[in-house]
């Protein structure tokens, strides 16, 4: 009796057996029966809003050997607006944003890539921009001596001289079991062919708004090519 007792303890000290999921992004303990349950009902839930079932007249704007871009905008069939909103939703969860609602949703567009299993395992959320402000400190840039620690580790800050763009995307996901494998790239790929109708934007066209430490590393290599 005592030695579980003192497990249950270490456990709640030093998260012991603290288990992150590579699908739906739970954290949990393995160890601990309720926390599995809760995992198991999240981990549903999660794939449920993932499903893609499709509608007819869907706006398909790339094919891949595995799998397809579909574009969804402001204007369209309830059910496809409802169903980009769900999916942005789960995103946001997962990001951390909690009911950030969109600058300006008639602006929106929203692409998904759909894998060949019918599952949706990326999103990224495009709005019309005007201007953008170039991040300034380079991440693994030196840190100059007597710089303290909360600074260097606040890692980047941006320009206050705003720069043109056009395209902002807003937010961008790969579902977890499936990163680098190009999804992010190719759905950035085709935004800047179909954003705006008969351009090819560049990359400094396209402003990552707030990225996080995976959106920098992703944004940077992706910029540079
Ligand atoms: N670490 C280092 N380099 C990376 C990373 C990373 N985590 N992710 C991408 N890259 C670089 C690599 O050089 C990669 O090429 P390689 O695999 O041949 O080395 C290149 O970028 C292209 O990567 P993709 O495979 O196209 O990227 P992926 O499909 O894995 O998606 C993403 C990247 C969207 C950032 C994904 O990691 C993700 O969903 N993360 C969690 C959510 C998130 O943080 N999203 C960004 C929020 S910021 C915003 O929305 C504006
Ligand atoms: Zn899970």
């Amino acid at each position: 009796k005592r030695s579980s007792d003192q497990m249950i303890i270490d456990a709640g000290q030093k998260h012991f057996g603290a288990v992150v999921c590579k699908s739906c992004g739970m954290i949990y303990t393995a160890a601990s029966p309720e926390d599995e349950a809760q995992h198991i009902q999240h981990h549903e839930r999660f794939l449920e809003g993932l499903r893609y079932v499709g509608w007819k007249k869907e706006r398909i704007v790339a094919e891949f050997w595995d799998g397809k871009i579909v574009l969804i905008l402001p204007n369209d069939p309830k059910y496809a607006v409802k169903k980009a909103e769900d999916v942005r939703e789960i995103v946001d969860n997962e990001l951390g944003f909690k009911q950030v609602s969109l600058s300006c949703p008639a602006k929106t567009k929203i692409y998904l890539f759909v894998s060949n299993e019918k599952m949706i395992v990326g999103c990224l959320v495009a709005e019309s921009i005007k201007q953008a402000f170039r991040v300034l400190s380079e991440p693994g840039a030196v840190p100059s001596p007597g710089q303290d620690a909360l600074q260097h580790h606040r890692a980047w800050c941006c320009s206050t001289k705003p720069e043109p763009a056009v395209c902002g995307v807003s937010r961008i996901w790969v579902f977890g079991l499936r990163r680098r494998k190009g999804i992010a790239r190719r759905m950035v790929d085709v935004v800047r062919s179909t954003f705006m109708y008969g351009c090819y934007l560049s990359t400094d066209e396209i402003a990552f708004s707030d990225p996080t430490p995976d959106g920098k590393l992703f944004a940077m290599k992706y910029c540079q090519t």
